[in-house]
């Protein structure tokens, strides 16, 4: 009898250490706030000496997007132009009109969207096409020689102002 019911004991206990060990870290993981990413942050992404007056640059550089619970580290590129000694604009790599990927044409000083033919400018406009918007921009800060990226801010349909 004396037996027995240390058994009886022993499972009881052992099954409240396995229950505890499973359910508090499920409990954790049900009831603990998603991490949270700074809205809006700026990534480095190139060395502004790189860069040649008008000449846009692709450039790649790793973002960390939040989704849900995870965060997740992805690539992303953005044509970085230096207008001026002091302007420097980074577009998105995606087509205003149905997104498709666009490349820069040096002897027309363009950008050019094969997908359905849009060109636009290296300060953004659109030149021609079915495009209904300027190329989308990042909005960038400029820490000594590098160039840090935010992210991307859908540009204004032309005649819009910004803010409007
Ligand atoms: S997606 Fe670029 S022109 Fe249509």
């Amino acid at each position: 009898m004396v037996r027995r019911g240390f058994f009886a004991r022993a499972t009881e206990i052992l099954g409240a250490v396995i229950a505890g060990g499973l359910g508090v870290p499920a409990l954790v993981y049900l009831l603990r706030p998603a991490r949270t990413v700074a809205p809006g942050g700026y990534v480095d992404a190139v060395d502004l000496n790189q860069l040649k007056m008008r000449a846009p640059e692709e450039v790649s550089f790793q973002r960390i997007r939040k989704d849900g619970w995870k965060l997740i580290t992805e690539k992303a590129t953005a044509w970085v132009v230096k207008l001026s000694e002091n302007e420097v604009v980074a577009y998105s790599p995606m087509c205003t009109h149905l997104g498709c990927a666009y490349h820069f044409e040096a002897a027309k000083n363009e950008f050019i969207c094969p997908c359905h033919t849009t060109n636009f400018a290296i300060d953004g406009r659109v030149l021609n096409g079915p495009a209904p918007r300027p190329l989308d921009r990042y909005p960038v800060k400029v820490q000594g020689t590098r160039l840090l990226i935010g992210t991307i801010e859908p540009a204004k349909p032309a005649g819009e102002k910004k803010g409007a």
